[in-house]
């Protein structure tokens, strides 16, 4: 028979998001009070598995947590295979290992975005045992109906959109509000679709700016002289657009690892070009409209405070499905939103896919069909 699982660790990594302690919550409390298992929490990411920085998650600890945003165990970027430590790069991953052993811990729980579940998936591939749980704004991760982060984060940018409106409306201008998402364009999709934006921008359908401007130019001669464009951080025109995949297929085509270097400074190099793309739009749509035009950057409001009750519920259900998988020692896995339950999916069909917005999703055709302009 198999030996019943008696402790527990959890960490958060990546970016935080509105969110997490639900799950933190929702893991603990159903692994201690249902399962009767011990739980541990590892503060910074994978950083405190290496550094011995654990918190002892009782139920005390656990209490009152629900509705606070960010999250109570601290969270880091930092990579097992790839940590600074002391000035240099290592890969922990064997140190992990050992200090796992020694404190008597049987699973380690991550909660993350894309990069999370790449590095639990290399955990697990040294033989640790690893159960992950999707967290992000960006609402990205592959083979999960969503994200929870994303519905809050979502609920802020409406809302900046709205209040965005009477303004642009009082000075007869265009409003560029840039949204986070990074290579996603879920959340101003979502956003725009909520918030009435003019014209949404999402990195999956690369834009034509002449064609921004001439919606806009219809929409003054209809009488309104304002507009608002909600464009993701990961947007991009049709030409850089371009440079951008011929650099991304230049890395993927290289065999040596000068190559890959070669290849990952020019993507790095462009990434950085690309910050700032929003106050250059617009600058150009300025110019091309004669309109006033402003920008907002709405940055990491979208990630602060307290989660939404969608995303206190997703995190609450999909953490103590975790606890559940756990008990039946199901490693290696990430736990998936499906409808109204979930799903374990094996990591290695998560880490390193995204998950895009489609360019004939749903949500993309009700923009079109209610005169949205898309850029393209
Ligand atoms: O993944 C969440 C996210 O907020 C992205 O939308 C954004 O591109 C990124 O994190 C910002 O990262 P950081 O917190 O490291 O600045």
């Amino acid at each position: 028979m198999a030996t019943k699982i008696r402790r527990i660790g959890i960490l958060t990594a990546g970016g935080d998001s509105p969110g997490l302690n639900a799950a933190i919550r929702g893991v603990g409390k159903t692994a201690l009070g249902y399962y009767g298992m011990e739980i541990v929490g590892f503060r910074d990411g994978f950083r405190g598995l290496v550094e011995n920085r654990k918190v002892n998650l009782d139920g005390a600890a656990l209490s009152g947590i629900l509705t606070l945003g960010g999250t109570i165990l601290g969270t880091s970027r930092d990579k097992p295979h790839r940590m600074v430590i002391n000035g240099q790069t290592k890969d922990m991953t064997g140190v992990i290992r050992e200090n796992l052993l020694k404190w008597g811990i049987d699973c380690v729980v991550c909660l993350g975005g894309g990069g999370t579940q790449k590095n639990a998936l290399r955990l697990h591939r040294a033989g640790i045992n690893v159960i992950t749980l999707p967290k992000t704004i960006d609402n990205d991760v592959a083979m999960t109906d969503a994200t929870f982060g994303y519905a809050t984060a979502l609920g802020i940018a409406a809302e900046a959109i709205d209040r965005l409106h009477s303004t642009a409306h009082s000075h007869h201008r265009i409003i560029v509000a840039e949204i986070m998402g990074h290579r996603a364009g879920w959340l101003t999709l979502g956003a725009g679709l909520a918030g009435g934006a003019d014209v949404i921008l999402i990195p999956e359908i690369p834009y034509n700016v002449k064609r921004i401007a001439e919606a806009i130019g219809q929409r003054s001669k209809r009488g309104s002289n304002f507009s608002i464009v909600a464009v993701a951080e990961g947007a991009m025109s049709k030409d850089d657009a371009r440079i951008f995949e011929c650099a991304e297929k230049k890395l993927a085509r290289a065999k040596t690892l000068n190559g890959k270097l070669e290849a990952k400074r020019e993507i790095a190099a462009l990434e950085v070009r690309h910050q700032g793309n929003t106050l250059r739009l617009a600058q150009q749509l300025e110019q091309l409209t004669h309109l006033e035009s402003r920008v907002t950057i709405l940055g990491y409001v979208q990630r602060g405070g307290t989660p939404c009750a969608a995303d206190r519920m997703l995190a609450t259900r999909l953490g103590s499905a975790c606890a559940d998988l756990i008990d039946k020692r199901c490693f290696g896995v990430m736990v998936a939103a499906r409808g109204d339950g979930t799903e374990p999916v094996p990591l290695d069909q998560v880490a390193g896919k995204l998950k895009l917005v489609p360019r004939d999703h749903s949500w993309v055709i009700a923009a079109r069909r209610v005169g949205t302009c898309l850029g393209d």
